[in-house]
């Protein structure tokens, strides 16, 4: 399979991507890639201590407590981007917004298996939480972007077609017919509202969810009594026998890696019109080759065009993980029980299938305290109330801007 596609896939690279993890391609013996040079390892081995990533096959990183986001967001930034977050008119139609698809009330995800996308598309894969999205490595379940990078995020997600299908100068003229954002704008940025000002706001406010008061974080840092027995047992399983903490390492449970579940791909994706289209137009425009041919999400190849990172998918962070059901890229699996019973099978039949993955044999009682553990990642809510969004109020004729 990978064979016969390799010839194709000759590394076109799009303006969607920032810069190329080096680190994740190299990381696996027997693969196609050539020996990287000198250069690349040095870049690797900085990038490595820089996010405290161990060089390919070394021990997992510890489990460790929710790191702080450094810088902080500015405060008088977050407050503003709040407003944006919930207002619709960021988006072209002006009737969706940020939290119509990663709303508070589902662990700022949507509870949907996958995406609705823009009015009168569909989308092909299932949305993340933005919950500590700033504290991890990538962002999307391609990795298309560095996690530091969210304005590009944001900006993605505001002008792309299958999102919010915005055209920037509009929504900039929208928001200069509304007196109090203009004073908002004025207060934050000393100036009027700019494409550049809205992007950044926005990601201050993304940046300010993070995780509070998590149990598990707790208990590592002393209380004993944070998290059940069940728990603590689920706790050296993914440690120990369940070799869960092989990808899901360090403070996000995550590796920052890439990596195939052996999962066939939901096949609404391709028997939905609209779905199979957004997922056509995608790959088309990344530059996939063989795009029409392809029946399954090509994941991290949508950005490396690498032919063994085909299928290849970011190792999601487990913080919040039990609000933010259905599981996976498509939103195959519908509830944690679920997913360890998949990975207690070892995985899926898909040949890319990391080869880590083995049948576990754990019985029922493990598998509930595999569960129980994953439960205890999940924090108290941040208390986010909707915030009142402010009217138009039409310009008179020779008033500024
Ligand atoms: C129509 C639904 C929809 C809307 C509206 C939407 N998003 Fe998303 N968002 C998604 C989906 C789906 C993904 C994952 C896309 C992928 O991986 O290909 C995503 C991914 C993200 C991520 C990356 C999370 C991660 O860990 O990978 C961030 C951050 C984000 N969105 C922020 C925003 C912001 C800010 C807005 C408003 C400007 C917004 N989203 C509007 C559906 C939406
Ligand atoms: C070989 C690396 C690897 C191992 C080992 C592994 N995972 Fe994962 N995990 C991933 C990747 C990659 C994904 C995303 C796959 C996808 O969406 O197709 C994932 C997804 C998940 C999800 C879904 C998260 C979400 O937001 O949808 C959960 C829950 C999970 N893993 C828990 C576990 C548990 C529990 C174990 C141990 C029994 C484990 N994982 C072992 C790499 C791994």
């Amino acid at each position: 399979m990978r064979d016969s596609h390799s010839s194709h896939f000759c590394g076109i690279r799009t303006c969607h991507v920032r810069f190329r993890p080096i680190i994740g391609q190299h990381r696996r013996a027997g693969g196609t890639n050539i020996l990287p040079g000198p250069a690349v390892w040095l870049t690797a081995l900085l990038a490595g201590l820089v996010w405290g990533i161990p060089p390919a096959h070394a021990q997992p990183r510890p489990l460790a407590p929710l790191p702080e986001v450094i810088p902080p967001p500015p405060s008088d930034q977050v407050a503003l981007g709040r407003r944006l977050f919930f207002d619709p008119r960021l988006s072209g139609d002006a009737t969706i917004s940020c939290a119509t698809c990663h709303d508070p009330q589902h662990g700022w995800a949507d509870g949907l298996a996958l995406s609705r996308g823009y009015p009168g598309s569909l989308y092909f894969r299932n949305t993340p939480t933005v919950l500590n999205a700033a504290l991890g490595r990538f962002l999307y379940w391609d990795g298309r972007l560095p996690a530091d990078d969210l304005p590009t995020v944001v900006r993605d997600h505001i002008s792309e077609a299958h999102f919010m299908q915005a055209d920037g100068r509009l929504v900039i003229e929208r928001l200069r017919q509304v007196p109090l954002y203009e004073a908002e704008f004025r207060a934050v940025f000393g100036g009027e509202p700019t494409y550049g000002r809205i992007l950044n706001a926005v990601a201050a406010f993304v940046r300010s969810l993070t995780s509070k008061d998590v149990p598990f974080d707790r208990f590592l840092n002393g209380d004993t009594q944070a998290i059940s027995e069940s728990a603590q047992r689920g706790l050296k399983l993914f440690r120990g026998r369940a070799r869960c903490i092989h990808c899901h390492d360090g403070p996000m449970l995550s590796d920052g890696r890439f990596h195939s579940l052996g999962l066939v791909s939901e096949p609404a994706i391709f028997l939905e019109p609209e779905r199979h289209i957004t997922f056509r137009r995608f790959l088309r425009t990344l530059g996939v080759p063989g795009y029409r041919l392809i029946r399954q999400d090509p994941g991290h190849l949508c950005v490396t065009k690498d032919a063994g990172d085909m299928e290849r998918i970011r190792t999601p962070t487990l913080r919040e993980v039990s609000r933010t059901a259905p599981y996976m890229h498509d939103g195959q699996i519908g509830t944690l029980a679920e997913v360890v019973e998949f990975y207690n099978r070892g995985g899926g039949p898909r040949p890319s299938r990391d080869p880590f993955l083995k049948p576990l044999n754990l019985s029922a009682e493990e598998q509930s305290d595999l569960v129980a553990f994953l439960e205890t990642l999940s924090g108290t809510l941040p208390d986010e109330p909707r915030p009142e969004l402010p009217s138009y109020e039409l310009r008179s004729p020779g008033e500024t801007h």
